[in-house]
């Protein structure tokens, strides 16, 4: 059973609580919160000010993905705010800043994650594998919602799989939809970001049902 993660990027922004409820009435478990910083990625979306008014009003799993650069300025403000994961991308820092935000961000009682962009192979997040909850795997360049999947992603997440325990989490991010998804999966994904996707399935239901088989 895989996790459904929609990725609030593609959300209502005037009507996000109504939104995030319809989420969980729907049975989803996650939300995904996608921050840029316009130097990272060339785009600009929310801030931990965001993450800190959503905590009192969601229980859903609060899983943040930090698309910004050096990570660890910022990583204690979102871990204060309220996220439950906090992924960091491996080519945002230096080795030695990407382990200490790593530590930092479990010393806060977060669960940390990393993440690689397409062009970033597998290999590069190796050695940090013992030290976080979850790895990401782009399957699109990072920064805008509703791009095309890139299937070329798969053997990484393949590689990934073998190199970590049956129920590691394995996430996925950028052109999931109801085709791509058993794609995701059969490679062994097994926490789903669904952003465009989600948000204009007209059928919600079915929607979550089907990516979390
Ligand atoms: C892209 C973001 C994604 C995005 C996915 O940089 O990390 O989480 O919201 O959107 P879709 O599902 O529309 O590709
Ligand atoms: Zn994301």
């Amino acid at each position: 059973m895989a996790i459904l993660a929609p990725s609030i990027l593609s959300c209502d922004y005037m009507n996000m609580q109504r939104d995030f409820t319809e989420c969980k009435e729907n049975g989803v478990k996650w939300l995904h919160v996608d921050i840029m910083d316009g130097q990272f990625v060339p785009n600009l979306s929310f801030g931990y000010s965001l993450v800190k008014s959503m905590r009192p009003v969601t229980d859903l799993v609060l899983d943040v993905h930090l698309m910004i650069d050096t990570p660890i300025k910022y990583a204690e403000n979102f871990c204060k705010a309220g996220a439950d994961y906090l992924t960091i991308h491996v080519e945002a820092d230096t080795p030695e800043n990407i382990r200490k935000t790593l530590e930092l961000i479990r010393s806060l009682g977060v669960k940390p994650g990393i993440v690689v962009k397409p062009k970033t192979p597998a290999e590069a997040i190796e050695e940090y594998l013992p030290m976080v909850d979850m790895v990401l795997v782009m399957t699109v360049e990072p920064g805008f919602g509703g791009q095309s999947f890139m299937a070329d992603m798969m053997p990484k997440v393949q590689w990934l799989r073998e190199h970590t325990s049956p129920d590691f989490l394995i996430q996925v991010d950028g052109g999931v939809d109801a085709k791509t998804a058993p794609v995701c999966k059969a490679a062994g994904a097994n926490v789903l970001v669904s952003g465009s996707a989600f948000f204009k399935a007209e059928n919600k239901a079915a929607f979550v049902s089907a990516l979390m088989a």
